[in-house]
């Protein structure tokens, strides 16, 4: 990865229940936004937004970037007034609703920023000022994105009181998955407020998804970091992963979220093509109401039989990604 660079997210379990501090599995995509931050003589930012992006998505979340970058900048403790500054970016991570891109672009602005006025921040230090500029895209975010973005690999994750609490999960195997958007972009601020809402207006209903939202995510997480059997053939190790339960929890995962009503008809339409197509298992993922679903593909051939189902059903963008363990240290 480009040193100012944000990776890209897929929530795998949790989306809207880390919220309320259930723990979430999530996992940074290899594609990134990148930035260079570059002084210059007159006061104020200016920007060129070189981003590769879905129709619409630049345009409608303008205003909140803009706000993003004023609470990164605050955050950081750089006033613009008296120097001023041209942010360029671009990468390889193409802007859609549930990727992440958000916070991909406040990482990377972060770390530009961290080099340009020699503040030396530490990774923690990158992924506070993201969240800082997160407010800015929805006021309560959760952290989850930021976190993805700034360290990278897979982690679980879960909001606190205080500080969040994540670890990396140590996967002996890099998973092919398939990410198709619908064309909707979607407005987190709108979605999470909607979904606090009928919480509030049903405790009951909410807690009762909860519980159920928990346990699948403790036998998720047996899958995941259990479920990788090491057999030895040949003197050459072999990874026997455990597809097939983490796929029904995806399933199982999706169902939880039609059920809190972040899923919709096109969601669930390009979902149900997926499994059709042999997907292992597929879930919305991220914000819902539009944006992304993810699909469980093991295997270069199953990849590209779910992306071309998914193209024949009529999503209009495909993403074929491999989901890669990182082993850096946290
Ligand atoms: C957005 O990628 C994930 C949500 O759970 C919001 C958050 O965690 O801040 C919907």
């Amino acid at each position: 990865m480009a040193a100012h660079a944000g990776y890209g997210k897929l929530i795998l379990f949790g989306e809207h229940f880390v919220v309320y501090k259930a723990p979430a599995v999530v996992a940074a995509v290899t594609a990134a936004t990148t930035c260079t931050v570059t002084r210059k003589d007159t006061p104020g930012w200016t920007q060129d937004d070189n981003r590769p992006a879905v129709p619409g998505y630049k345009v409608e979340k303008k205003e909140e970037q803009d706000q993003a970058t004023e609470l990164v900048l605050k955050h950081l403790g750089i006033d613009t007034n008296k120097t001023g500054i041209h942010i360029t970016l671009g990468g390889d991570l193409e802007a859609v609703s549930g990727i992440g891109a958000s916070a991909a672009n406040c990482v990377a602005l972060a770390r530009a920023c961290s080099e340009v006025f020699n503040l030396n921040l530490s990774e923690e230090q990158i992924n506070q000022a993201a969240y800082e500029g997160e407010k800015g895209y929805h006021g309560t975010p959760s952290g989850v994105d930021n976190t993805a973005s700034t360290y990278g690999g897979i982690l679980k994750f879960q909001r606190t009181d205080s500080s969040p609490i994540f670890s990396r999960l140590q996967l002996g195997k890099e998973i092919e998955v398939v990410y198709a958007s619908t064309g909707i972009v979607s407005s987190t601020t709108t979605v999470v407020g909607d979904v606090r809402k009928r919480k509030e207006a049903d405790p009951v209903w909410f807690d009762e998804l909860m519980q159920q939202y928990q346990k699948l995510y403790d036998a998720a997480l047996i899958a995941l970091e259990n479920g990788m059997f090491v057999v030895t053939v040949h003197g050459a190790n072999t990874i026997i992963a455990d597809w097939a339960t983490l796929g029904q929890l995806m399933d199982k995962n999706h169902s939880l979220c039609q059920q809190l009503t972040v899923s919709c008809t096109e969601l669930d339409h390009l979902v149900q093509v997926s499994r059709d197509a042999g997907a292992i298992g597929a879930k919305m993922s991220g914000t819902g109401r539009g944006g992304l679903m993810i699909a469980l593909t093991p295997g270069a051939e199953l990849q590209d039989k779910v992306a071309q189902a998914l193209r024949a059903a009529g999503a209009p963008q495909v993403w074929k990604s491999t989901i890669r363990p990182n082993t850096t240290q946290l």
